[in-house]
């Protein structure tokens, strides 16, 4: 078999967060790729890179007070251990922010100038003065000009409409909270229409997508005239500034992509590679790992690009779904947006390594981390089917070793040796899910052999030394076929079973041929169970850094830009009241009442008589302090919360049988509490 060159690159990063569990489908299935093709003996290579550009990492690095190189820095820093963790294993690791990348990104800028593809239009765009940026739609919020609800975002609308931010009525910064103003600026455009018959053609032909995608761009992008594509960003902008025009920069996802090119061309600089044969030579096959929110731009720019500038096509952009949590989407207020690093702090790597390999399959699902099946999976096929098999047989063969002669298993190693080709295939097909079953079965046939074998009988009767051992190196023999072929999954267990046996790191092909007369080292533990309070742990912490970055609770979640700025001047004028226990609150009986009569009080200058009914015949006759406030008739029909167990007072004008609650100092600023409607009179506040 010809080794096959292959590059092979996950998305990069944006070096505005930390990495999560979302992302980490992405790196650990790119990292399970590369390391089955490097176990096949092929010449593969993972590239990746921090993405460092754009508004939002200018802005984040303001906000905490540094440069933006230092901010970046710090997240590289941060990313690269969080990887290197959870046993992702890049040839290069390097950022958008590079001269290498600055300089490709000039050599793509020229090639698609040359082309006659660019072209120069003003844009008008929102503009933040005083954070000094024009603003993405992202950036926006304000009232849709449509439905008139209030706080919503730059481009569309909870009622389903979708708009240009310029639309909004009462737009506002979220970076700033103030009202940004509309600016013409210059941009550049990439003519993308001119690149339609290529485009159409390698989209739909030569297997470079997976089918639903080239259906999906078929159906949304070629079926008509490709739109224009704005590359550019008028200053000030954190990105490399456009050769011949000044106080322009690229757009972060024209420089982000050729960060693949660059990160590999440090690396060919490096190491002494040859960079043309990696990227100019048909003979190299080009892998992109991404999520389907960025299909766009991989599948239509980036070719067309590439095209332009002559170097190699995609030979496949594999694209995967999204992770849900629990069944819903990540989000931080459910406390299921767990970063790699909390999740570190409690849980073993593998154990997601093999989850997320376990629901991978080749198509673009959303795929769910179930935290009890996350525990189930791992306890009763990890531990219980797989390591299980050398805990219970490598330590009676410590004296020993294996037996001289690979002995009589009934076919077993052999029937492993034959599954070898489908597991492969299944790998090299991404799907994982498929690779794992059939190694599952392979573990389900070994474990019967074992129990029935009954090696910890055998070694209690000294005549059966012989069969002791034999059962035992065939035991350690099918353990070890299986963590060969799981090792792409498995690092980590796998380097522990070479290190068991003294075996050099494995290939592929070592899964073939059993091992025979051979050491057995002290059998170390190898893979702890996963234990459910650890996720109650990691989930504990995951609340706990939510609540440290949102003080004022939930609300406040897009973290500290809040546009709601109250002043505090009440709570110092009235404090808070002492403490109260549950029981204490619980003597306030508050019930929602329907004003039903609101009537003048002759002589009382304040006064408002009103009667409300708690439902039914029952009402109550009270008297309020709101009458400089309110109309008594804009007041009939509400909904209001009153105290309705208050021991009834004899006043001047008559009985007052409770109170309406209200806010505010009084006279004309009084604010009685109202509820929504669909609450019932009568009904209890708690
Ligand atoms: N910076 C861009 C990629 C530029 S590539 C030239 C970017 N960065 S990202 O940090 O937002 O995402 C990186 C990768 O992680 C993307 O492929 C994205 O689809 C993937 N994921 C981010 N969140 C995810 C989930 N919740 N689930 C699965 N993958 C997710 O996009
Ligand atoms: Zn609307």
């Amino acid at each position: 078999m010809t080794k096959r060159r292959i590059l092979v690159t996950s998305a990069l990063p944006y070096a505005n967060g930390p990495i999560h569990l979302g992302h980490l489908v992405e790196y650990i299935q790119t990292d399970i790729w590369v390391r089955f093709q490097k176990l096949r003996g092929n010449n593969c290579r993972y590239f990746c890179a921090d993405d460092t550009h754009g508004t939002a990492i200018m802005i984040s690095a303001r906000n905490s007070g540094v440069t933006e190189t230092q901010w970046i820095e710090r997240v590289s820093g941060e990313h690269q251990s969080d990887f290197a963790r959870f046993g992702i294993e890049f040839d290069h690791y390097g950022s958008t922010h590079s001269s290498t990348n600055r300089q490709l990104c000039g050599e793509f800028w020229k090639s698609l100038m040359d082309s006659d593809l660019v072209v120069e239009r003003q844009v008008e765009q929102l503009f933040d003065v005083q954070a000094n940026t024009f603003l993405a739609d992202r950036f926006v919020k304000g009232t849709c000009p449509a439905c008139q609800r209030t706080d919503q975002a730059g481009d569309n609308c909870e009622c389903g409409h979708t708009y240009s931010p310029t639309d909004l009525i009462d737009p506002i910064s979220v970076h700033s909270g103030t009202r940004p103003e509309l600016r013409s600026a210059k941009h550049l455009f990439v003519q993308l229409e001119q690149l339609h018959e290529f485009l159409e053609e390698w989209t739909q032909e030569g297997g470079h997508l997976q089918t639903e995608t080239a259906n999906y761009l078929k159906g949304h992008f070629l079926h008509e005239e490709l739109r224009d594509w704005d590359v550019s960003r008028p200053g000030p902008y954190f990105g490399f500034e456009i050769p011949d025009s000044p106080g322009n920069y690229w757009y972060v996802w024209f420089d982000a992509p050729i960060g693949y090119v660059a990160t590999t061309k440090q690396w060919c600089e490096q190491t002494g590679e040859d960079f043309e044969l990696w990227w100019k030579d048909d003979s190299t096959e080009v892998h992109h790992f991404i999520g389907k929110d960025i299909t766009y731009f991989h599948t239509l720019f980036w070719p067309g690009m590439l095209k332009v500038a002559g170097f190699n096509l995609p030979t496949k952009v594999h694209i995967h779904g999204f992770l849900n949590v629990n069944g819903k989407k990540m989000a931080k207020r459910d406390f299921t947006f767990i970063k790699a690093a909390t999740y570190l702090n409690h849980l073993d790597p593998e154990f997601l390594r093999y989850y997320y390999a376990a629901k991978l399959g080749p198509r673009l699902d959303d795929l769910d981390l179930n935290f009890e099946e996350f525990v189930a999976k791992v306890n009763s096929d990890l531990v219980g089917k797989i390591v299980n098999l050398a805990s219970r047989s490598a330590k009676f063969v410590r004296d020993t070793g294996l037996s001289k002669l690979y002995p009589d298993d009934g076919g077993l190693f052999q029937k492993g040796s034959e599954a070898g080709e489908a597991i492969a295939a299944a790998y090299e097909d991404c799907d994982y899910n498929k690779a794992m079953r059939l190694i599952l079965e392979l573990a389900d046939r070994a474990n019967p052999f074992v129990e029935n074998a009954e090696p910890w009988n055998l070694r209690k009767d000294d005549s059966k030394a012989q069969q002791l051992q034999d059962v035992c190196t065939v035991a350690i023999n099918l353990f070890r076929q299986i963590v060969i072929y799981i090792s792409p999954v498995l690092p980590g267990l796998a380097s522990k079973t070479s290190e068991l046996l003294g075996d050099e790191p494995y290939a592929w092909a070592d899964a073939q041929k059993p091992i025979t007369g051979t050491v057995v080292h002290p059998f170390k533990h190898m893979l702890k169970r996963a234990d459910p309070k650890d996720i109650e742990k990691m989930t504990d912490e995951t609340k706990a850094e939510f609540e440290a970055a949102n003080p004022d609770g939930p609300q406040s979640e897009s973290g500290g830009n809040s546009t709601f700025q109250d002043s505090d001047e009440h709570l110092i004028a009235e404090p808070l009241a002492e403490e109260i226990t549950i029981d204490d609150f619980a003597k306030v009986d508050l019930r929602v009442a329907r004003v039903i009569k609101a009537e003048e009080v002759p002589d009382a200058r304040k006064l408002l008589k009103l009667t409300v009914s708690l439902g039914g015949d029952t009402t109550r006759q009270l008297f309020a302090g709101i009458k400089k406030a309110y109309q008594p008739e804009n007041l009939v029909g509400r909904l209001v919360v009153i105290v309705a167990n208050l021991k009834p007072r004899q006043m001047r004008f008559g009985l007052s049988e409770g109170m309406v609650t209200a806010a505010g100092p009084g006279g004309e600023d009084v604010f009685v509490l109202g509820v929504d409607e669909g609450a019932a009179p009568g009904q209890r506040v708690h």
